[in-house]
């Protein structure tokens, strides 16, 4: 290397062709994953206030007319989330064969049989408490919740579940399901694991969205110290060992060191998750005008694939793709 008058690293970036070619990464609509909030009743479609265009769903034409639209749009693959008709100490809601996900599932699966249908298998959204799990004297009982978990992504994939993603941080929470699709005949049903989750701020609009707040403390007892990156790697490799099919890094913006050290430690796909608040933060500057939303959206993305993820989970995931079509990330 002689440097410069020599190396004029600007001569790759002076036409749009140019910067094409010398282009290192890529966004497309097959790389996003579509959150989708599904809730009982009929024709509702309730926007959630801390996170516009983002819509509580019922399992009718609302949800069908959203699902068409992603579709058209290139997206490939959605995440369900429900909100429960009634919620109880175990949320048993979650794996009731008519609960709202299972129906949602059923109603997506004959739509659309070759859209990928992944389901986050958590207990919150369920239980009377808002915690992850089975409480016994004031905290979430580990080893109690990893039986319901593996009810629930066996109804899961009895209602036409391809991926469960378990998102509550057991420990075990892999192996335990995996064992249970397995013993019921489901051992196609794969595992994207909420590996290395952190007790995250950036949740607060979801929890809005799902209804899912914790009704006293807070996760700090299941989900990860974001001062944490070595930790991230114990968590990856344990999911790994217990038969997870794809492993999760969540938040995203905040933690993109984290799926940078992930992805150089595992041959899994990885997935990112780009959390409600970091989509409500977008939202309201761009509303204020002090953001360009396009822009922000699609290099933000562009940062998640950079750092080494190979999905992404987003809010952004219509626009982003609308946007993609129109003319990609440059
Ligand atoms: C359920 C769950 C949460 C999210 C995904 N699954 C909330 C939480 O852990 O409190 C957050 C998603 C988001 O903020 O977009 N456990």
């Amino acid at each position: 290397m002689t440097g410069f008058p020599l190396q004029r690293p600007r001569r790759r970036r002076r036409t749009a062709a140019l910067r094409r070619l010398a282009r290192e990464h890529a966004l497309a609509p097959d790389d996003l994953i579509a959150p989708l909030f599904v809730v009982h009743g009929s024709g509702v479609a309730r926007e959630v206030p801390s996170m516009p265009g983002v819509f509580q769903l019922s399992v009718d034409a609302m949800l069908d007319r959203e699902v068409d639209r992603l579709r058209a749009l290139g997206i490939g693959a959605v995440i369900l989330f429900g909100i429960p008709a009634r919620k109880d100490e175990i949320g048993s809601e979650n794996f009731a064969p008519d609960g709202i996900v299972q129906r949602a599932l059923r109603r997506l699966r004959e739509r659309h049989p070759d859209l990928l249908l992944v389901t986050d298998v958590c207990c919150c959204e369920y239980t009377s408490h808002g915690h992850c799990g089975v409480v016994k004297d004031g905290a979430v009982d580990n080893d109690a919740t990893l039986e319901l978990l593996g009810r629930v992504a066996k109804s899961h994939a009895a209602a036409g579940a391809d991926v469960v993603a378990p998102s509550g941080m057991m420990d075990g929470m892999v192996r335990a399901i995996r064992t249970a699709l397995d013993g019921a005949g489901y051992r196609d049903c794969a595992i994207l694991s909420y590996a290395v989750k952190y007790a995250s701020a950036f949740y607060g609009p979801f929890r809005e969205a799902a209804e899912s707040a914790p009704a006293f403390g807070d996760r700090r007892q299941y989900q990860m110290d974001p001062a944490n990156l070595r930790e991230a790697l114990l968590e990856a490799a344990l999911d790994e060992a217990e038969g997870a099919d794809f492993l999760m890094v969540k938040p995203a913006l905040a933690y993109l060191d984290v799926v940078r050290a992930v992805r150089e430690r595992t041959a899994l796909p990885l997935v990112a998750y780009n959390v409600s608040g970091e989509y409500a933060m977008v939202k309201a500057a761009a509303r204020q005008g002090w953001l360009d939303e396009r822009r922000v959206v699609l290099e933000a993305l562009i940062g998640m694939r950079r750092a080494g993820a190979d999905a992404i989970i987003t809010y952004h995931a219509a626009d982003a793709a609308a946007w993609l079509a129109e003319g990609g990330v440059g």
